[in-house]
Parts: C-alpha cells; structure tokens; sequence
C-alpha cells in the first residue's frame, strides 16, 4: 500500500491513488457543495429590481441637465466623463469640471449652491448612481468604447435627458445578446459619443459586420468574462 496515503487518510487503509487525489477530492466536494449556493445567491441577487429597472431616473442633488450641457451648448461627453475610453469605470466629473464655467456663467443661480458649497469645503457632490449592476457581474468601459459600441447604446439618448435615466435593462441576456451579435451596434470610433448617429438596419449590418472583420472583434460568452 502506497504508505503516504495510508497517512493523509488518518490511518484507514483506502485506495492505491496517489496522495494529491485525496487533496484533489476534498476540492471537488466543496466545489460541489458551494455552486449551487453561489447560484442561489446569484438568482436572489439578480432578480432584485434595483438591477433591471428600466426607467430608473434618481432624483439627483443638482438639477443637472445633460439636455442642456450636451445637446444645447454642445459639451462633448469626454469633456466631463473623461476616463470611459481608458478605464473601467466612467468617472462623474469633479466639482471643479462644473466650475470651469460656473466660476462665471450663472454664478450666483441658486440651483448651483450645492456646487459651490462642495467646491468651497472641498467634500464630493453625492451624486445618487443610476446604474448600477451587482458585484458579481464585471463589466468595463474602456472595453467597450475603443472597441466601437458608443454610449446610446447602451445609454440611449442622453443628449435629450433633463434627468438621466435607465434605458437598457442591464441583465445577463442583454449583455448577451450583443456579444453574440456585435455588428448591430459596431460604429466607427470617431462616433463613440456621437448621440445622432443613426443607419438603415441593413446599412448598420454591412458596416457592423465590416468593422468586425478588420479590428477582430469577438466579444467572449464565457462565464468567466463577467464573473470572476
Ligand atoms: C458637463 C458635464 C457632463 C457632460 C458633458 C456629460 N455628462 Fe454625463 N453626467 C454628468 C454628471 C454631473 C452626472 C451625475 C448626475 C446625473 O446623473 O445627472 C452624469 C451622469 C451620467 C450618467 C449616469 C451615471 C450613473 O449614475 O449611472 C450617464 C449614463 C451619463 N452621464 C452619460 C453621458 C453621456 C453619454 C454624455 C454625452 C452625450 C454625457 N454624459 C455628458 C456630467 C456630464
Ligand atoms: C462648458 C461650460 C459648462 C460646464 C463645464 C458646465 N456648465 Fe452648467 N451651464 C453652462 C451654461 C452656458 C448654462 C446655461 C446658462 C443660461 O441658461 O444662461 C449652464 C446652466 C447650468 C444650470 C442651470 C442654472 C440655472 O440657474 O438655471 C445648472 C444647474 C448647471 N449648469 C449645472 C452644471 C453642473 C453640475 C456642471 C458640472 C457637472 C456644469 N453645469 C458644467 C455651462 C457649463
Ligand atoms: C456596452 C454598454 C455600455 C456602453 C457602450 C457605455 N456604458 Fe456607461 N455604463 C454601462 C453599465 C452596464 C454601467 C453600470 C456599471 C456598473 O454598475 O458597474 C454604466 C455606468 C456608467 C456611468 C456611471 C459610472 C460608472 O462607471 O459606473 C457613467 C457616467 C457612464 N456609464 C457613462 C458612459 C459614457 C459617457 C459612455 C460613452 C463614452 C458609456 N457610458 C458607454 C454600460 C455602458
Ligand atoms: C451593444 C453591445 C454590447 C453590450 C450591450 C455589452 N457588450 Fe460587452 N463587449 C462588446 C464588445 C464589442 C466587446 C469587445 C470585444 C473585443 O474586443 O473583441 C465587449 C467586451 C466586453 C468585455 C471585455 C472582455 C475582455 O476581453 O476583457 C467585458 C468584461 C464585457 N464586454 C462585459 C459586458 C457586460 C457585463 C455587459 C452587460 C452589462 C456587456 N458587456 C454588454 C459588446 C457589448
Ligand atoms: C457578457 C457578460 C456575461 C457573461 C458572459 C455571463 N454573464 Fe451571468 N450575468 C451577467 C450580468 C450583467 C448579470 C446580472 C444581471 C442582473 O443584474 O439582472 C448576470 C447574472 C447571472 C446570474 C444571476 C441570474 C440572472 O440570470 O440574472 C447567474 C446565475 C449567472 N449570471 C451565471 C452565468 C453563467 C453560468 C455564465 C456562463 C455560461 C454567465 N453568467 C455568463 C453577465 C454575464
């Protein structure tokens, strides 16, 4: 009998498989015991409304207007969102960004007080999050944007919105659906941000599938992409 194995096993005599099975075994019985609860978790989790509600418009603590700053006055949505192409996260601007202009312009309008307060103490604008999926989902930007999905995609028309709000139900089959098919949505780079950009289905399923082939996009449908 193989004796180390004799050893792990507290003595009782099994059978002849090298020690690292028994290591091997225990891992897979956890595995066993812990998937159906992390399943669970995540159904419990994923049906919360919070996470699909479309129509979602937070009131916010300034009464920022995207239709005003985007669509009037023509600010471009890296001017204030301006780490969405190189990270993760899509960062609010700071107190600062607004300030550039409101130092100025409607310097003493009352809907403004919040931001000059923050800027005056120096603390955060508590902006309320409007999207938000749950931990256990991944999901990254820059990934998207300097691959050619831009914004309205998946934010529809935020150059119309006086209060932002969700569009898109954010669940697992949405994000899906789009890794599956790509070239719906694929516009060229230079449009990323551009609101109006709009083609004919057919026109959008030529060019899609155009820019597909030449930058090789193959978006993954692995679990492990958005959940690790
Ligand atoms: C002048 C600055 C500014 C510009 C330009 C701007 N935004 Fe924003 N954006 C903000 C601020 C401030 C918030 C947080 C308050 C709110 O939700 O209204 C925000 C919030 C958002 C949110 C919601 C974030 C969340 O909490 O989920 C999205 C989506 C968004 N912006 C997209 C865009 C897009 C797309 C553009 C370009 C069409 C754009 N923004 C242009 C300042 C700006
Ligand atoms: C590039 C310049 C610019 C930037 C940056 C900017 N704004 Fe403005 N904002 C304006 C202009 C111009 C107006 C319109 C003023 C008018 O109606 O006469 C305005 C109007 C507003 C108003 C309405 C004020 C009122 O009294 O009706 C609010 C609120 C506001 N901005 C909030 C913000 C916030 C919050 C930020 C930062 C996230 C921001 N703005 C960044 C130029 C800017
Ligand atoms: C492929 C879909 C997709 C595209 C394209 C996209 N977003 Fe988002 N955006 C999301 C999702 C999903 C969230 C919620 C992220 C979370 O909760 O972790 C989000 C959140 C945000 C937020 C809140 C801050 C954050 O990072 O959670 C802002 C601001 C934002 N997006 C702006 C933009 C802008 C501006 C663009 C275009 C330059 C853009 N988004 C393009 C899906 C997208
Ligand atoms: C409208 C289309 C679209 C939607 C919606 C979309 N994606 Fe994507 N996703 C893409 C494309 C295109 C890529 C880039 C593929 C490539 O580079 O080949 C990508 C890439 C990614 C990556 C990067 C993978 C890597 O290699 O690092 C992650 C993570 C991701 N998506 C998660 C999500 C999640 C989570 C959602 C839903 C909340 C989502 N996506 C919704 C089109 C989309
Ligand atoms: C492109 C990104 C993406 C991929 C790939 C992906 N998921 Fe998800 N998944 C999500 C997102 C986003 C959610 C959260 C949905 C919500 O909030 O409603 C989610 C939620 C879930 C849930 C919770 C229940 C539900 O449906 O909302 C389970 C279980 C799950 N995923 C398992 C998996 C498994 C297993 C795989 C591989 C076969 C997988 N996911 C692949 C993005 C993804």
């Amino acid at each position: 009998m193989d004796r180390t194995n004799e050893e792990s096993s507290g003595g009782v005599v099994r059978f002849v498989f090298p020690k690292w099975f028994n290591s091997l075994r225990d891992l897979a019985g956890i595995a066993l015991v812990v998937t159906p609860l992390y399943i669970v978790v995540l159904y419990a989790y994923g049906n919360t409304p919070r996470t699909t509600d479309v129509g979602y418009a937070p009131k916010q603590p300034v009464a920022y207007s995207h239709a005003l700053h985007v669509n009037e006055l023509g600010i471009d949505c890296l001017y204030c969102h301006n780490t969405v192409d190189k990270t993760g996260h899509a960062a609010i601007p700071p107190t600062q960004t607004c300030m550039n202009c409101h130092t100025n312009i409607r310097a003493q309008s009352e809907k403004l007080l919040p931001i000059r307060e923050a800027h005056a103490s120096g603390l955060p604008v508590e902006w309320v999050k409007v999207h938000d999926l749950p931990d256990y989902a991944y999901f990254n930007h820059s990934a998207h944007v300097r691959r050619g999905i831009g914004c309205a995609s998946c934010h529809g028309r935020v150059d119309k919105m006086e209060v932002v709000e969700q569009v898109e139900r954010l669940s697992m089959g949405w994000c899906l659906d789009c890794h599956r098919n790509p070239e719906r949505h694929l516009r060229p780079l230079d449009q990323i941000t551009n609101m109006a950009y709009e083609l004919t289905e057919t026109e959008q399923l030529r060019v899609g599938q155009q820019l597909k082939e030449k930058y090789n996009i193959n978006p993954s449908t692995d679990c492990s992409t958005c959940h690790r």
